[in-house]
């Protein structure tokens, strides 16, 4: 048990790394959440610092929540610490834990990103062929609509529905639980969004010379 309890601890710490801040903090001299959006994550970093820091952000937050569910519970079968059949729900609580830090940072007075990254990588870890089929979505919606936050939200909403269907569900108990509870999150996550997409006033991602 405590070695459970530990890797929960870890999970959610993990999660807790504030890459964008640290990133923006370190090199730049200045804290992200100070400007563009005000978030804490790989999107504000590509707007405010550009894409070589907006990268390596999403691919540090995207690895939290990789390592999290994947090599987390992995750890904790090799010492015994829970049966092999358990492994899939610590992927879920391991990789939900380090979303919530994500989200709510200890290191960065709980202050942190609006989890889109840290899900991506945590379902990597859990249900890579349903994620090849969001991104395709979150593309999809980025080019025709140039807002990272309806592409976000709309990935993860797809995420939740794609696992009702059979052909689209590994054996795996409570993913879709888990899914809906992700998109209901991100929609909450991006309420700030959702305010500046009703009143036109989010803002787009210059894509092939569009401003
Ligand atoms: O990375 C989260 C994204 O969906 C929205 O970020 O900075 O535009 O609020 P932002």
């Amino acid at each position: 048990l405590p070695l459970i309890l530990a890797a929960l601890v870890v999970a959610y710490l993990l999660g807790s790394i504030p890459t964008a801040l640290w990133v923006g903090r370190r090199f730049y001299g200045l804290d992200v959440r100070e400007h563009g959006s005000g978030n804490a994550g790989a999107t504000n970093t590509f707007r405010v610092l550009g894409k070589k820091p907006g990268s390596f952000v999403l691919v540090v937050d995207a690895l939290k929540g990789f390592v999290a569910a994947y090599f987390l519970p992995q750890f904790l079968v090799a010492q015994g610490a829970i049966p092999p059949e358990h492994e899939v729900y610590y992927r879920l609580a391991c990789g939900v834990l380090a979303v919530i830090g994500h989200i709510y940072p200890v290191f960065a007075q709980f202050r942190g990103g609006k989890g889109v990254a840290t899900i991506l990588g945590m379902m990597l870890g859990v249900a890579p062929a349903t994620v090849a089929v969001c991104l395709v979505v979150f593309l999809t919606v980025l080019l025709l609509t140039r807002y990272v936050s309806l592409s976000s939200m709309t990935a993860g909403i797809t995420f939740a529905f794609l696992q009702l269907l059979p052909q689209f569900r590994p054996p795996q108990p409570f993913l879709v639980y888990v899914g809906f509870i992700l998109a209901a999150l991100l929609v909450y996550t991006h309420r700030a969004n959702i305010g500046r997409l009703r009143a036109g006033t989010e803002s787009r991602v210059p894509l092939f010379g569009r401003k």
